[in-house]
């Protein structure tokens, strides 16, 4: 296996120099006999250069009756020849014994928790350890969790269970060397209730098994922090010859159709920047209390069913947990530090299957909606502020707090403005070149940045006009940024003044063939002038209110809280009951809060959804209103 150097662009670029750029014996390394090196990596507790797992059995039953999952993991690793210890990460869990290849006792010590970290777990190893076997169980309150009772599934029959492990929570339901830089092949046994189907980031089952146990392989190595598992009441149906979906028994017909075009945009993505190596490309539609909008959980994206709109318009989440097969799971950010070279380049990714499955106007106005989303973090964060960087410092910090837009759109626009510089047929090639050539490695934004320079030929002169340490390593938004014209958004800004100004009303614009983001994009751009009474006009024209599209009802919600539009107040508060998806849980719940200029509606609504949101969810929301227990 080849492996980078990092953080040091001298060296870097000495390996440049090489025949090929980011290979290099394993005599150059400086380690004493591991083959390579890694970044010293601030969210884990691991010694990945002494030790290093490469491979992991996995040995569970899922109990849901007292919400624990239990067994071993058992894993091969490599040493370097001095080595004596190999360190875990591990949050909230009980360790039974640790063991070697021949069943004897290690000795190991479960260190004290470090906050956000959790406890590191340190054995010692004995001369010919080759193996490590773990017993262990999770406890209440592991964070990647998620245990639904039947009520808060589609079908109500069954108890459902779901992990989130991105991007430090892995170690709270297995014991793990947790850092995205190391990887490992696996194989679990997973044992659950009858009639419960599990899957995993792995070769999945389609279909039921009568005794609960399951067996999988996942062949290609990935970092822990794409570990996952589903446990509930699912079904399978086919998309394409490569892609399906898994839903709970309710969801499936509508999921399938919604998802129809999961192939199509396989098969535009491979044609952008080269094979899938993932070999099939599933989606689970999840419950509504799942965090996130997606989940690029390798082989299977774990999705929201806020995203299942009845008319295929929120489907670019789609594009985007798949563009995360080759931006993030083949190339994946060295430390959380570089967390743009996952998520930047997958919206740009994202954007381009887009534009190849819908077209550029539609893509545009993606774009142009990302956009919007960037200028209001910038303006949320403040202009100067360090996590406005590319490069973020999230030493001492929880991961969670630098992971902003800024990675997303900020990361798209500096990629888009490298593409309109160079041209869009070499910058593809770079990319395409990118993702082959490092497949399977970690990658940091010092050692991207070289390869850029050296494959694009980038003189010292055009390096500094492009403005690339601005982008990367300076606050906001640098002043050559893409500019995203779309003529479509520009008639919806024209309808909105006209009815803005009691020039039209409500019924006469001309809104027929407006798609979800044009509507998106009316919403937003409704002044912050506009009356309750104009809102209400809107509301019984457009029915927003009544809306079944998510995005159109989180933003509509905007415009009724500031308003005092009070009509929307009992499917707003059904909403946050219901949806625990973050993204839509802080603007709502921060209106609330501005509005009222104090928290205690906002806390009477967030005290009744609570229980219903994933760790995720609520770490953020506890802060948000000063929520205590
Ligand atoms: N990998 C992320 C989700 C994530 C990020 C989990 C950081 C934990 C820490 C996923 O690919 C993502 O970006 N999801 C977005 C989708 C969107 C940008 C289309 C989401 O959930 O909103
Ligand atoms: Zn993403």
């Amino acid at each position: 296996m080849r492996y980078l150097f990092f953080s040091c662009l001298g060296l870097s670029l000495f390996f440049l120099s090489c025949s090929s750029p980011v290979e290099h014996s394993e005599s150059e390394s400086t380690a004493t006999s591991i083959s390579a090196v890694l970044a010293e990596d601030p969210h884990s507790f691991s010694n990945p250069n002494e030790a290093r797992v490469e491979h992991l059995d996995l040995d569970v039953l899922v109990d849901f009756e007292n919400r624990i999952i239990q067994g071993s993991a058992t894993y091969e690793m490599k040493r370097a020849d001095d080595s004596t210890s190999i360190s875990f990460d591990t949050e909230g869990l009980i360790i039974h014994g640790v063991f070697d290849q021949d069943q004897e006792v290690l000795t190991y010590d479960l260190k004290d928790p470090k906050g956000h970290l959790g406890r590191e777990l340190h054995i010692e190893l004995k001369d010919n350890t080759s193996k490590i076997k773990i017993d262990y169980e999770t406890t209440a309150g592991a964070k990647a969790l998620q245990w639904l009772d039947s009520e808060q599934t589609a079908g109500k029959e069954h108890p459902f269970l779901f992990t989130q492990s991105q991007a430090i929570l892995a170690r709270s339901w297995l014991p793990c060397q947790d850092s995205p830089g190391i990887r490992y092949t696996y194989n679990a046994t997973v044992r659950v209730p009858e009639g419960m189907l599990a899957l995993m980031s792995a070769e999945n089952p389609t279909e039921v098994d009568s005794s609960g146990v399951y067996t999988f392989v996942m062949d290609q190595p990935i970092p822990s922090y794409l570990m996952a598992m589903s446990v509930g009441n699912l079904v399978f149906e086919e998309v394409g010859a490569h892609t399906g979906v898994y839903a709970e028994p309710e969801l499936i017909e509508a999921s399938a159709w919604e998802f129809a075009e999961m192939e199509e945009m396989l098969v535009a993505a491979e044609e952008l920047y080269g094979a899938y190596a993932w070999e099939r490309y599933d989606l689970i539609v999840l419950p509504p209390s799942f965090p996130f909008g997606g989940m690029e959980n390798p082989r299977l994206t774990f999705a929201t069913p806020t995203i299942l709109a009845g008319d295929r318009s929120l489907t670019a989440l789609v594009a985007h947990e798949l563009a995360h097969s080759w931006s993030g799971n083949l190339v994946t950010n060295s430390t959380w530090n570089d967390f743009w070279l996952n998520e930047g380049f997958t919206v740009y990714f994202e954007r381009r299957i887009m534009e190849a499955v819908k077209g550029r106007e539609y893509s545009e106005m993606l774009s142009q909606l990302g956009f919007q989303d960037l200028l209001h973090t910038i303006e949320d964060l403040g202009e100067d502020h360090r996590d406005t960087h590319l490069k973020l410092e999230l030493e001492n910090r929880d991961p969670d707090d630098g992971m902003t837009d800024i990675a997303y759109e900020k990361g798209y626009f500096f990629l888009r403005m490298l593409e309109e510089h160079f041209g869009r047929e070499r910058f593809d090639s770079f990319l395409k070149n990118y993702f082959t050539t490092n497949a399977f490695e970690v990658m940091d934004t010092e050692f991207f940045l070289a390869l850029l320079q050296e494959e694009l030929d980038i003189d010292d002169d055009t390096y500094g006009s492009l403005l690339i340490d601005a982008w990367v390593y300076g606050p906001g938004i640098p002043e050559n940024c893409p500019i995203v014209e779309s003529n479509r958004f520009e008639l919806v800004m024209a309808e909105l003044n006209q009815f803005m100004l009691g020039v039209r009303s409500a019924y006469e614009l001309e809104v027929d063939d407006w798609t979800t983001h044009e509507w998106l994009h009316f919403i937003r751009s409704i002044p912050m002038s506009i009356n309750v009474e104009q809102v209400k006009t809107l509301d019984e024209e457009f029915g927003f209110t009544s809306s079944g599209n998510s995005e159109i009802l989180a933003a509509w919600f905007q415009v009724t809280i500031r308003s005092d539009y009070t009509n929307a107040d009992a499917r707003m508060e059904q909403f946050l009951i219901e949806v625990g998806r973050r993204k839509f849980l802080t603007p709502t719940y921060r209106a609330l809060l501005e509005k009222d200029g104090n928290p205690e509606r906002a806390l009477e609504i967030y005290r009744k959804a609570r229980p219903n949101y994933h760790s995720v969810s609520r770490i953020t929301v506890d802060e948000l209103l000063g929520y205590t227990i």
